[in-house]
């Protein structure tokens, strides 16, 4: 096909050859099959932000380091400056997730190059090496859910315990199945589970949406309660990629510290008898 603009400047720089054709327009962006050499690769060409609609509410961004001062002002008061640190800011985001999360050993696509707003990475390929279909277009055997479920926690845990990320939108529209098993995609709004916030609530969400997914074929796994056993464990130090889990997760009721709520009674008591005598007197 005719490469469009935003891919000839790759072309014009040596770093793809030709483009093959267009896999999808998302939400946030075009894919596309582009040629390589003698390999076939994914180019990712990402919208421009007043083009797409906007995912990133305040809790993805929320402590998402920016290079200087300046450019936090900018993005702070939405100037043409800002909104451009804040694309580059959600652009580099999946980037970083990519190499992050690759090294952590999670089956992510293999990133090649980062360049002009175009990610292009390895095309995920299905047993026949056409392009991978997301899990949203599969069927599943109650034993390939189970299977898949497990392969898809234990990644979950791999991205927390080794690489301290939370994916943030994980859900069968976000994961292909690939030749050799699912592998998770789409990280713009990964998230440092560390510094922010919302990571709880995004992991929970994340696992939920596999729970739901994946129960429509093993109505089984609707029952069990990774995402709070995994956080709990994470909260306590205690998450490695080893880790055995149960998928059951019960409640402690914490002791009550009985001492702290009598003080509490007497200085509500001791405040409340000055207030009458302030009150009589005045
Ligand atoms: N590395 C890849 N290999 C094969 N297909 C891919 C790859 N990356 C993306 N795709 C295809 O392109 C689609 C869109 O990619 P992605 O989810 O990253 O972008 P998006 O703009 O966030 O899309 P959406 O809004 O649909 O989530 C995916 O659903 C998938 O079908
Ligand atoms: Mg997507």
């Amino acid at each position: 096909m005719k490469p469009p603009k935003r891919l000839q400047t790759l072309i014009d720089e040596g770093l793809i050859d030709s483009v093959s054709r267009q896999l999808m327009s998302g939400k946030e962006a075009m894919v596309f099959v582009v040629q390589c050499g003698d390999d076939t690769r994914c180019a990712k060409v990402y919208k421009e932000a007043t083009h797409r609609s906007f995912r990133q509410a305040v809790d993805y961004t929320e402590n998402r380091k920016v290079k200087n001062s300046r450019q936090a002002r900018a993005m702070a008061k939405g100037t043409k400056f800002g909104r451009e640190s804040q694309e580059a800011a959600w652009q580099n985001a999946e980037v970083d997730a990519l190499y992050r999360l690759a090294g952590a050993g999670v089956r992510v696509p293999k990133p090649y190059n980062f360049h002009e707003g175009v990610l292009l990475m390895e095309l995920v390929t299905d047993v026949d090496g056409a392009a991978a279909p997301r899990l949203n277009d599969c069927d599943f055997t109650p034993e390939d859910a189970r299977r898949h479920h497990a392969t898809l926690i234990r990644e979950v845990v791999r991205m927390l315990a080794g690489a301290g990320v939370v994916h943030g939108d994980l859900s069968e529209f976000n994961i292909l199945l690939a030749a050799d098993g699912p592998v998770i995609i789409d990280l713009p709004q990964a998230v440092d589970a560390a510094g922010n916030n919302h990571a709880q609530r995004m992991l929970l969400r994340d696992v939920d949406n596999l729970r739901h997914f994946f129960g429509r074929f093993a109505p089984e796994l609707l029952a069990t309660q990774y995402g709070a056993e995994i956080w709990a464990l994470f909260e306590r130090g205690a998450l490695t990629t080893e880790v055995v889990l149960t998928g059951h997760f019960a409640k402690k009721h914490r002791a009550v510290d009985l001492g702290s709520v009598m003080r509490e009674i007497d200085d509500a008591r001791d405040e409340d008898a000055a207030r009458r005598l302030r009150m009589q007197q005045g």
